[in-house]
C-alpha cells in the first residue's frame, strides 16, 4: 500500500501584479460582465479567452427558467472559441463575476463541469489552458486544468 499525494501550484496575487497581457485580459473579461443572462441566480460571470492568434473571445453565463439547460461563462466562451476557431489553441482564460452591485471580492472557480470540459479541451489541442481567476483584488493563476481536476476522467480510459 502506498499513498499518492497530489499538490499543484497555484499563484495568487494582486491585479496590479498581473502582467499587462493578463491584466487586458482580465479588463476583457470584467468588459463583458454585462452581457451575462442571469436572471435566476443574479450571479454573473465572464470567461476572456486569449487564443494562440492573438483573438480574445469572450462567453458569459446563460441561464435558464428549465436550470440545466443554461451553460457557465467558460463553456460558453471555449466552445464559442473552438466552433468559431477550430485551428486555435485557448491558451489562457480569464473569469470574473459580478454579485449584488460589485465584483465579487474572491475569485470564483470553475463549476466541475466545466473543469471537464477544459480538460478535454486542452488534450484536444495538446496544449494547456492557464487560468486567471480574478476577484476584485485578489487574483489565482491556474497553470493547467490537471492541477484542479486531478485523478480525471478522460478517453483514455476507453483503450
Ligand atoms: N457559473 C458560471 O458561469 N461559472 C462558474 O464557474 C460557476 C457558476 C454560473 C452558473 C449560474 O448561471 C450562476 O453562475 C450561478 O451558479
Amino acid at each position: 500500500m502506498k499513498t499518492i499525494k497530489i499538490s499543484a501550484d497555484i499563484i495568487e496575487c494582486s491585479k496590479d501584479e498581473l502582467s499587462a497581457d493578463d491584466r487586458r485580459l482580465v479588463q476583457s473579461a470584467e468588459d463583458f460582465l454585462p452581457h451575462a443572462y442571469a436572471p435566476y441566480s443574479k450571479f454573473s460571470v465572464s470567461a476572456a479567452a486569449l487564443l494562440d492568434n492573438g483573438v480574445i473571445v469572450n462567453g458569459t453565463n446563460q441561464e435558464n427558467a428549465a436550470s440545466p439547460s443554461g451553460l457557465c461563462a467558460e463553456r460558453t466562451a471555449v466552445f464559442y472559441a473552438n466552433s468559431m476557431y477550430p485551428n486555435n489553441k485557448v491558451l489562457t482564460l480569464a473569469i470574473s463575476a459580478f454579485f449584488e452591485g460589485q465584483i465579487v471580492k474572491n475569485p470564483i472557480t470553475p463549476c466541475g463541469s466545466c473543469r471537464q470540459v477544459l480538460l478535454e479541451t486542452e488534450q484536444r489541442y495538446h496544449s494547456p489552458i492557464r487560468l486567471i481567476l480574478a476577484g476584485r483584488d485578489k487574483c489565482l493563476i491556474v497553470n493547467c486544468i490537471n492541477d484542479i481536476l486531478p485523478l480525471n476522467f478522460d478517453s483514455s480510459f476507453f483503450d
